[in-house]
């Protein structure tokens, strides 16, 4: 198995401010009220520990996975629910926690199937975002770090299954 020629694009240090910045807000933005955050899997799953831990407010968590047909680094826009929610969401604040968007497929298709629920609030939080890639007209509430173009890897982000374990995010080149 050989291994794509990477690049270090964002350090351990850069997430983790951006993650304490993002947990600040929404503590901010949620003083009283139970927050539910839900954890896309399992791309998020690195993001969404350390988010949580520095959260202040009052929550619960869930997770929800998602699995988007196509090739490895282009969503096709067919996106299938493989694990739904364990709690109801009916009447509360709900924040979904997405480790990526790319052309916005995926998040649209969580959100509309989130939204029929009926939660108070539905707010959007990710890590990433690849703006100029947007194929769909949804924006995250939160953003951690905004990017343009190129496939990433680490903290959780795979290829092909592969490097999550990464404590950095890498850009992988195209050969
Ligand atoms: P979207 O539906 O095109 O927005 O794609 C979102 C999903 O594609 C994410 O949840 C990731 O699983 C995956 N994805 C998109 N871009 C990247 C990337 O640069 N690296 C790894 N996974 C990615
Ligand atoms: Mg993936």
């Amino acid at each position: 198995m050989s291994q794509p020629p990477m690049k270090l694009l964002f350090s351990r240090t850069r997430i983790a401010e951006q993650v304490e910045r993002l947990a600040a807000e929404i503590s901010r933005d949620y003083p009283d009220r139970e927050i539910l955050l839900v954890g896309v899997l399992k791309g998020s799953f690195l993001f969404f520990a350390d988010l949580v831990r520095s959260i202040t407010s009052p929550a619960v968590i869930d997770f929800v996975r998602l699995a988007s047909y196509g090739s490895d680094t282009q969503s096709s826009g067919i996106v299938e629910m493989r694990k739904d929610l364990e709690l109801p969401i009916k009447g509360r604040d709900v924040i979904i926690v997405e480790d990526i968007i790319d052309s916005g497929y995926t998040l649209e298709s969580l959100y509309h199937r989130l939204l029929l629920r009926e939660p108070r609030t539905l707010r959007v939080c990710t890590l990433i975002d690849k703006r100029a890639r947007r194929e769909v007209a949804i924006e995250a509430d939160y953003v951690g770090i905004s990017m343009d173009d190129g496939f990433i890897v680490g903290y959780g982000l795979d290829y092909d299954e592969r490097y999550r374990n990464l404590p950095d995010i890498y850009l992988v080149k195209s050969a």
